[in-house]
């Protein structure tokens, strides 16, 4: 595995990648790899020519400082994973490879998804996001670039963001990998104690409730139920939500098909995101 640190060496790279019109597939991370990251490589791996793996903590995307200083990082640990899986290319750059003096931040109204679920509960979170993906596509160019599921919102974002800009990539939504209880993979699961981990079950838990309450009850009445079991768990819930996978729109007394539920709960001060088709 080839690692860059530097924008412009893995651009000249890029450059001869592309004159030999080799595919390139884009996963873009945060590090603290686990294996939902390893199934986003190996799916890139499969249909791809070269894949290229980034991992840089974007200070931007973070609206709670604590929540950045605490986001684990192991840079060994992710090389390793990496080599074994044989990814092609790691891109580990620098804020100031990133972010150069002169860059200007590209500008898109994000309409109702920056209103609910994280773009209300996370005031500037998704500007970051797209802040930093939109440079690392501009320095990467990839074929396909690959997403995690569970993170639904943001692969919207991202979706939205490709085709206004024009960026010539497909985007490739993968499936959420779960532990085997049930728990969603994420970085921030490392940050959990031994009891923790136990009690961050509820998430995914609350989501079959409401799967298994959906054909019975209106989308609100199950996020009602849904409310109420949280607050006799240990967890605190910041919000539970019903929506139309298309539009956003919070669901209320009709369903949509393929309604989704979307959870972020706190696990002592973890915040942990899960979601969930419901019918
Ligand atoms: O999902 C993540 O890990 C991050 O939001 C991303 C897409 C790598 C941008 O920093």
């Amino acid at each position: 595995m080839i690692i860059f640190y530097k924008t412009e060496e893995i651009e000249t790279f890029i450059l001869d990648l592309k004159s030999k019109h080799k595919t390139i597939g884009f996963v873009p991370t945060m590090g603290a790899l686990h294996e939902g990251h390893v199934s986003l490589v190996k799916e890139s791996k499969l249909v791809c020519d070269f894949t290229i793996v980034s991992v840089f903590v974007n200070p931007t995307q973070f609206n709670n400082i604590a929540d950045f200083e605490k986001y684990p990082i192991n840079s060994e640990s992710d090389i390793k994973i990496l080599q074994e899986i044989a990814c092609d290319v790691l891109f580990l750059p620098t804020k100031e490879e990133i972010y150069t003096a002169n860059y200007v931040f590209p500008k898109i109204d994000l309409g109702l998804l920056d209103q609910v679920l994280e773009g209300k509960h996370r005031p500037g979170h998704f500007k970051g996001v797209i802040q930093v993906v939109y440079r690392l596509f501009e320095i990467i160019r990839p074929t396909k670039a690959f997403f995690g599921l569970k993170d639904f919102q943001q692969l919207a974002v991202i979706k939205k963001m490709t085709d206004f800009f024009d960026f010539n990539i497909a985007i490739i939504p993968c499936k959420t990998i779960r532990e085997n209880d049930g728990l969603a993979m994420s970085s921030r699961n490392m940050r959990l104690s031994q009891t923790q981990r136990i009690e961050a079950l509820f998430i995914f838990e609350s989501l079959i409730l409401a799967k298994n309450l959906a054909p019975k009850l209106s989308p609100i009445e199950c996020k009602k139920i849904i409310e109420d079991r949280y607050l006799e768990s240990s967890l605190k819930l910041e919000y539970f939500e019903i929506i139309n996978p298309e539009s956003f729109e919070i669901l209320i007394t009709n369903w949509c098909e393929n309604a989704v539920a979307c959870a972020v709960a706190y696990v002592g001060d973890v915040r942990l995101i899960d979601n969930m088709v419901l019918n």
